[in-house]
């Protein structure tokens, strides 16, 4: 009996050594670049510092950038790729297409980054640590960000409009689903919804929300049908801000909005709406610790989905284009 249990734990014991070992599993660590790159985060902070304080608005969309290369393939820098006359990246899928921001941005950050430590960090990573950096200079909470995670050499077309990245249409077991399918939770996602404390959305993406739906607090659908014409194809791309007090603050207004049927997107509203994800929503809209918290969390969950690490993939010289 006693034998055969430690021959068990045994067993366990080398099966864990062995995947820790294997070349193909590596982790991220906060410390990655200490010793290769240790300006990387000063470099990147005051790119990101100039670009918010210039434009508030592009600290939203550098975490929209994260969150969109995450869903795809995992958090790779593949968005990043432009299109050529022989290759279509994710550019142009659906979720991205007039509506991703934020490459000549990357793009700055990685030139400045090249100079300190030329050939180092991954343009992923450095999307990872903008993202971080936005969230803090709009007001928001700060982390560690795990790094390591090394460029793809393609992209997928396909996978950013295979429906990975939820549309702005879908249900909550929808919403709960796709984030389910990449590891994270509907606490995640509910946390992770709200980033639309920050930034804008397009006329065409809300326009049957603030006409046909019923969920909504009809003052605020009126103020904002006034910019977003109900024929469509007229104002289309029209903007709105996601949280209709304080749009450059990364705040708990996005809950309070939602209890005052306030969301602007129907994924934003369905999070409240008599389902099961109504008590965070109320928990969050008055605990701006447990909403940071949770959002840090999950922030860091997504940053770790399937990263290419070890041998994998490249440190790409340019952000836009494999080496
Ligand atoms: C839960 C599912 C989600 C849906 C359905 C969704 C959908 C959308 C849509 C439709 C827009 C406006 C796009 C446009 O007008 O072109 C938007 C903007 C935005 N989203 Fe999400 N989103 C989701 C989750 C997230 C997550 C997880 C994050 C980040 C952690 C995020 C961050 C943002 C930000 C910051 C903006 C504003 C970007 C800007 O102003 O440039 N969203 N989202
Ligand atoms: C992307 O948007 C442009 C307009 O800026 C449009 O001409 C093009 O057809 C769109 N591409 C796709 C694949 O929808
Ligand atoms: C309202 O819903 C109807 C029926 O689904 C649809 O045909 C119409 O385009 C919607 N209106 C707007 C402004 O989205």
């Amino acid at each position: 009996m006693a034998a055969a249990s430690s021959f068990s734990v045994m067993y366990v014991f080398v099966v864990v050594i062995s995947i820790l070992g294997s070349s193909t599993y590596a982790q991220l660590s906060t410390n990655f670049y200490s010793k290769s790159c240790p300006k990387v985060f000063s470099t990147v902070e005051s790119v990101v510092e100039s670009a918010v304080s210039k434009e508030p608005r592009m600290g939203a969309s550098l975490v929209r950038l994260f969150f969109h290369d995450c869903f795809v393939n995992g958090c790779d820098g593949s968005i990043l790729l432009d299109d050529t006359s022989s290759f279509t990246g994710e550019k142009t899928a659906g979720p991205n297409n007039n509506s991703v921001r934020g490459f000549e941005v990357v793009d700055a950050i990685k030139a400045k980054v090249e100079k300190a430590c030329p050939g180092v960090v991954s343009c992923a990573d450095i999307v990872a640590i903008a993202a971080r950096d936005s969230v803090v200079k709009l007001g928001g909470p700060d982390w560690d960000v795990k790094l390591g995670r090394r460029d793809s050499k393609t992209a997928s077309l396909a996978a950013a409009n295979s429906g990975v990245i939820p549309p702005p249409t879908a249900s909550l077991s929808q919403l709960i689903n796709r984030f389910q399918a990449q590891g994270l939770s509907a606490k995640d996602m509910v946390a992770l919804s709200g980033a639309h404390t920050i930034g804008k959305a397009r006329c065409v993406l809300f326009r049957n929300r603030i006409y046909n739906e019923t969920n909504i607090d009809s003052s605020f659908a009126k103020l904002r049908q006034r910019n977003c014409p109900r024929t469509s194809g007229s104002g289309d791309n029209n903007l709105a801000p996601l949280d209709v007090k304080t749009p450059n603050s990364f705040d708990l207004e996005y809950y309070k909005n939602l209890l005052n049927k306030e969301g602007l997107l129907h994924s934003d509203q369905v999070l409240y709406n008599g389902g099961s994800t109504d008590s965070l929503v109320k928990t969050y809209s008055s605990n701006e610790k447990k909403f940071y918290s949770d959002f840090v969390t999950a922030m860091i969950k997504m940053g770790d989905i399937t990263p290419l690490t070890g041998s994998n993939g490249e440190i790409r010289k340019n952000c836009r284009r494999p080496n």
